[in-house]
């Protein structure tokens, strides 16, 4: 057995089998066992089973958001968040389902009728990340189930309790059995029965470039379809022109979600000159005021990081950035929480950082805003794309042609013109690069786990 542990206190609040090559190949089995009834479901079949859990999800809103708090770390209502977001991933997929049918092709030939039928891609596998336990797999599912596919998952070994639950509600909901199957355990052990198997024929990662390159190749075996939705450097862009409290405001909301453990969270803010004194201040002051704690405290906003890890990691990123000539304007290290570990980093913003800092070379994945200076928005933008990544980036600025501009030439997957948050269960999530490639939510994710059938009959 896996032991599940809160990252706030590293007490164990559950435990999980820790499957194997046996346990993975069994839970494909089930699902290519529940493949033909479930895809000869009508889309209105399918998409009434997610509608049944997306209500359940919302009714059970407080139940699930304690679980993911309760093994993430995050603030609770963050988790309250991630519920709704994981609803709307069911919703969305279920619009789809019901909009998905056989379309008439032109052709240009008279004696002929030609067609394209959407078929289900078949089983088809979903390999989770933890920082947000719930609502990537849901975005992995629901898209999968509106398509006529059945799954089997693995959620991070660090918190598998929210994929659990997910599961036993969709059960809840009338979903039949082996429609979806949550195994638990070692990933690559796991992914790797699954790619030998040959059965699996697609899988949607969330999770590192280093493990989704390894991914890759493993998938050429048996030729599978991929989505990666790899790590993200998101550049946050404050032009002259910006509202600087609007900015500000932007900033937090997306900067501290998830203690900054979000791949789009903004992980290089790039500011012009003329505002950059202004901006580092108000965003200090503002960062300063956020309550660091365990993630059941309701007046939490800033919760512990996932590990010791990652706490080193942050501290090495913090300590760069100074070293370089940054000048922390607040946070910089730990903050001591009563009874817990020593995982809880203050929000922290680093002024005056150089271009080429640690934390503008690499992803930082906690509570920490290194802020360059530019001279030019050309200079913003190149700076920008000076990465292999490319998931979500921000711009900031009153003017709406410098942001259509701008936005096109940011090379990336995602743009959030004035806005800090720019999730949405109904658009298409997804990067380019290093930051991988598939798009989630919307009609975007359901075409995922369609394979159309062109079909051309003489007449
Ligand atoms: C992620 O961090 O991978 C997902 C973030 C989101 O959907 O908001």
């Amino acid at each position: 057995m896996i032991d599940v542990r809160d990252p706030a206190t590293g007490q164990v609040i559950g435990s999980v089998p820790a499957g194997g090559s046996p346990e993975a190949i069994d839970a494909i089995g089930r699902a290519a066992s529940a493949l033909p009834a479930w895809r000869e479901r009508s889309g209105a079949q399918r998409a009434a089973t997610l509608r049944g859990a997306e209500s359940l999800m919302r009714q059970r809103k407080e139940r699930l958001a304690a679980i993911i708090t309760s093994e993430n770390g995050k603030p609770l209502e963050e988790s309250r968040g991630e519920v709704d977001y994981s609803a709307d991933y069911l919703a969305s997929a279920a619009d789809e389902a019901e909009r998905l049918h056989p379309e008439s092709v032109r052709s240009r030939r008279p004696d002929r009728r030609l067609r394209a039928i959407p078929d289900p891609v078949g089983v088809v596998g979903a390999i989770t990340p933890w920082n947000f336990p719930l609502a990537m797999l849901a975005r992995k599912t629901a898209p999968a189930l509106a398509a006529g596919c059945t799954q089997v998952a693995k959620p991070s070994e660090l918190t598998p309790l929210s994929a659990i639950a997910f599961a036993e509600l969709l059960a809840e909901a009338g979903l039949p059995d082996g429609c979806v199957n949550i195994v638990t355990g070692d990933a690559a052990t796991i992914s790797g029965a699954w790619f030998s198997d040959g059965r699996m024929r697609k899988l949607s990662f969330t999770g590192s470039t280093e493990t989704g390159r390894i991914l890759m190749h493993a998938a050429a075996q048996h030729v599978v379809r991929l989505s990666l939705e790899l790590g993200g450097h998101a550049p946050f862009l404050v032009l002259a022109d910006a509202d600087i409290d609007a900015a500000v405001a932007a900033a937090m909301a997306g900067k501290f979600r998830v203690a900054g453990q979000t791949c789009v969270c903004p992980n290089r803010f790039i500011v012009r000159a003329s505002v950059h004194g202004t901006f580092a201040q108000r965003l200090a002051a503002a960062a300063s005021a956020l309550v660091v704690g365990r993630g059941s405290d309701p007046a939490t906003k800033v919760g512990p990081l996932i590990n010791d890890d990652a706490v080193a990691k942050v501290e090495r990123h913090i300590a760069d950035a100074a070293a370089g000539g940054g000048t922390v304007l607040c946070g910089g290290g730990r903050v001591r929480v009563s009874g817990c570990l020593d995982r809880f980093v203050a929000p922290t913003v680093i002024a005056g950082v150089r271009h080429d800092c640690l934390a503008f070379r690499e992803e930082t994945f906690g509570p920490v805003a290194p802020i360059a200076e530019v001279g030019s928005v050309d200079e913003a933008i190149a700076l920008a794309n000076a990465t292999p990544w490319g998931l979500a980036a921000y711009v900031m600025t009153r003017d709406a042609a410098t942001l259509e501009r701008v936005g096109s030439q940011l090379r990336c997957g995602i743009v959030g013109g004035n806005v800090g948050v720019i999730s949405d269960a109904y658009a298409p999530f997804g990067g380019c690069g290093w930051s991988g490639f598939g798009r989630e939510g919307g009609r975007w994710g359901v075409e995922e786990y369609v394979s159309w059938t062109y079909r051309c009959d003489a007449c």
